[in-house]
């Protein structure tokens, strides 16, 4: 459920009419919602009640910082990749010991950054990076808190770009190396175990290759305790997915995961930790973009808008899927279109969707893209010389500008032209 829906025959994000962002601020844009974003945090919170646990948000998925304030300020804690998505996360408030450091390449200067500003663990995934992060602890004189990411070998059945858990992916350490990986762990000065991490793939639309992976962990933590280390604490990662396609999709729901994670782990006396995402913020986002022209091609219609693939990658990354709708209504029974809706950038792959049949629109109405809060504005370049496309954060009534769209001279005046050319 979210909160863009028709109301007197005009798209709404929660109480603000689409058309009236679009006026103030220009298109493209990406437009937040405040209540769908609690909603889906909350919902995860809800779901884990009973165990101890902590819902650290995936803030690669969307890390504007009056994103992360308002789940930080309801109890979200973040989980980072990389030293900037630290220092934002920081920015909007959220303390040190709610922060949960991922990655598989972290570096030296990442670690000192992570300890000396207060992190809640490491999730460590080789061997070379915990004897690293044992020397950075110690030339701090600290002790840093680790998990290990181990890779169970599970299919996650999902895109294999985004899959991560299977065999030959980059990620963590093979889980039937855990022993000895978790031996030369305990053995390091400047490392403290607290537990296991695991992260399987994004956008699984089904809970089974998440019970699998769970039920190998379950086994590590009875085996690893055996062997002396204390495990009191599993991160379980992110990756539950939403529907893209809502007419004929409808992956499981934080209730049903949660039923889950306490079926499976629920007496093992271990915190959860969780890092969902997409769930959250996903279906909290549309972006809005205008049509510029109808062009009739040979043997099809192109609908050009004015947004693009540096704005949204992900159609033409991964050939996913987005919702598209007009901004205005449409009568039951409305004449209806198909299009290929494109882009204006100079390559073919500026495509949003082929095919797609639609509302008929017209030249200068805005559509708009669902499901784009999720590694949309996040993943977005300026490609082709197009400025950043602003975000905009919408609280019942009221919104606000959380990221402005630079201005030519801004984006122009980075550059530097050395003085010998
Ligand atoms: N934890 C770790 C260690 C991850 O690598 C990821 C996502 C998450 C949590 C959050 O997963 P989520 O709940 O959002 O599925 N750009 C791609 C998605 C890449 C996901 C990378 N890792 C896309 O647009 O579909």
């Amino acid at each position: 459920m979210d909160h863009f829906l028709y109301r007197d025959g005009a798209l709404y994000a929660e109480d603000v009419p689409v058309a009236e962002i679009a006026a103030a601020v220009g298109t493209p844009f990406y437009v937040y919602s405040s209540a769908t974003l609690l909603r889906h945090f909350r919902l995860f919170d809800e779901a884990l009640d009973g165990m101890e646990h902590l819902v650290c948000f995936a803030m690669k998925s969307n890390s504007n910082q009056a994103v992360l304030k308002l789940l930080g300020d309801a109890g979200a804690g973040m989980d980072v990749v990389s030293g900037g998505e630290y220092l934002r996360a920081k920015a909007a408030g959220v303390s040190g010991d709610k922060i949960v450091f991922s990655g598989v390449g972290k570096t030296a200067d990442e670690m000192r950054l992570a300890l000396t500003g207060g992190v809640r663990q490491f999730n460590v995934e080789s061997e070379p990076e915990m004897r690293r992060l044992s020397e950075v602890a110690t030339s701090l004189g600290m002790v840093a808190p680790i998990t290990v990411r181990v890779n169970p070998d599970v299919d996650a059945k999902t895109h294999e770009k985004i899959s991560t858990g299977k065999k030959g992916d980059k990620f963590g350490i093979p889980i039937d190396r855990a022993s000895e990986v978790y031996a030369l762990a305990a053995s390091l000065p400047g490392l403290k175990v607290v537990g296991i991490d695991v992260h399987i793939g994004s956008q699984l639309t089904q809970l089974e290759p998440f019970e699998l992976a769970y039920e190998k962990v379950k086994d590590l933590t009875i085996q690893l305790r055996a062997e002396g280390h204390e495990i009191i604490r599993l991160d379980l990662g992110g990756g539950l997915g939403i529907p893209y396609e809502r007419s004929n999709e409808a992956p499981p729901l934080p209730t049903d995961y949660g039923a889950m994670v306490k079926r499976v782990l629920g007496d093992l006396d271990v915190e959860i930790e969780i890092e969902p995402g997409r769930l959250i913020s996903g279906n909290a986002g549309i972006m809005v973009s205008k049509v510029i022209y109808l062009k009739e091609g040979d043997d099809r219609q192109f609908l050009i808008i004015d947004g693009a693939m540096n704005d949204l990658v992900r159609p033409a990354m991964y050939g996913a899927y987005h919702d598209i709708i007009p901004v205005n209504e449409r009568p039951a029974g409305a004449q209806s279109a198909t299009y290929d809706i494109v882009g204006p950038i100079c390559e073919s792959g500026d495509t949003f969707a082929k095919g797609r049949s639609m509302a008929a629109v017209a030249p200068d109405e805005l559509i708009a893209f669902r499901s784009a809060g999720a590694y949309g504005a996040v993943m977005s370049s300026e490609y082709n010389s197009r400025p950043l496309i602003p975000e905009v954060l919408v609280q019942g009534d009221q919104f606000a500008v959380i990221r402005q769209r630079p201005t030519f001279d801004e984006m122009i005046n980075r550059d530097t032209i050395p003085e010998w050319l």
